[in-house]
């Protein structure tokens, strides 16, 4: 079975070596878990290896989210630059809103155009990889939950379809591990990574479970993990020898 690997310290181990090929791979978390910084080290490491990704940020601007992820990755600010200008880490930065100003009243017709943008847009440059982030904003626009889950359901197969291997992210109801629940998006998705808090408020503890992965077997160990000026450290369990 073919892998992809996410680049990630200690997350490629807990995947027992990557996601599956083709994978749908949902990010959950709370504010600031860390959901954009992750997705956009997975391109980011992808492109180093030559292969091409698309960013879509549908809540942020594209320079304001260039200049966030640098911030926070000091140590790879020329990298990311080179990668962007060769065109292998391309940023598609425009609010879900005004991507949809014209059409409010029809939501799910809007909705299809940006799917077919997205589509062509990955068949245009030939990316391999996809981000989008978060998906919760199409929930602001699509409010019958059936509606939003259907929605949902036709771009991951559109997604699947383009031989995409995907991070979507979402931002969870609770940051908590002991509170978290299955929602039912998550059972439209190959792949679910969270992101929690565990402990107290003066002490969190951040840390980042599979909670399923299609297709492969993988760790069962939520994992401690910290975001460095130069990318995601994760605390893998399969990394660690016993004594
Ligand atoms: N310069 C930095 N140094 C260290 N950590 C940073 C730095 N900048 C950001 N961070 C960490 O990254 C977190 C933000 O990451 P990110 O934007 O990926 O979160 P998110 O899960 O996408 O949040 P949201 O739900 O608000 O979009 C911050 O809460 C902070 O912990
Ligand atoms: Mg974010």
């Amino acid at each position: 079975m073919e892998r992809v690997q996410t680049g990630i310290k200690g997350l490629d181990s807990m995947l027992f070596g990557g996601i599956p090929a083709g994978n749908q791979v949902l990010v959950v978390g709370g504010p600031g878990a860390g959901k954009t910084l992750l997705s956009f080290e997975f391109l980011y490491r992808n492109a180093l290896q030559g292969s091409k990704g698309i960013f879509f940020a549908l809540e942020e601007q594209k320079d304001r989210l260039i200049e966030n992820v640098k911030e926070a990755f000091s140590d790879l600010g020329k990298g990311i630059d080179e990668m962007i200008s060769k065109g292998m880490l391309i940023i598609d930065g425009e609010d879900i809103v005004s991507r949809l100003n014209e059409g409010v009243t029809q939501p799910t017709y809007e909705f299809g155009k940006v799917v077919s943008d997205i589509e062509t847009m990955v068949t245009d440059v030939g990316a391999k990889f996809v981000v989008i982030d978060p998906i919760t904003s199409m929930s602001v626009i699509l409010d019958d939950p059936k509606v939003y889950r259907r929605t949902l359901l036709a771009l991951v197969a559109n997604l699947r379809r383009l031989g995409l291997t995907s991070l979507i992210t979402m931002e969870a109801k609770t940051p908590e591990r002991k509170f978290a629940r299955f929602a039912p998006e998550y059972y439209l998705f190959d792949g679910i990574l969270s992101l929690y808090q565990l402990g107290e408020e003066e002490k969190r503890i951040l840390a980042m479970e599979i909670m399923k992965m299609r297709g492969t077997n993988h760790s069962f160990v939520t994992s401690p993990y910290e975001i460095t000026s130069s990318g995601f450290r994760v605390i893998s369990a399969e990394d660690v020898a016993l004594p």
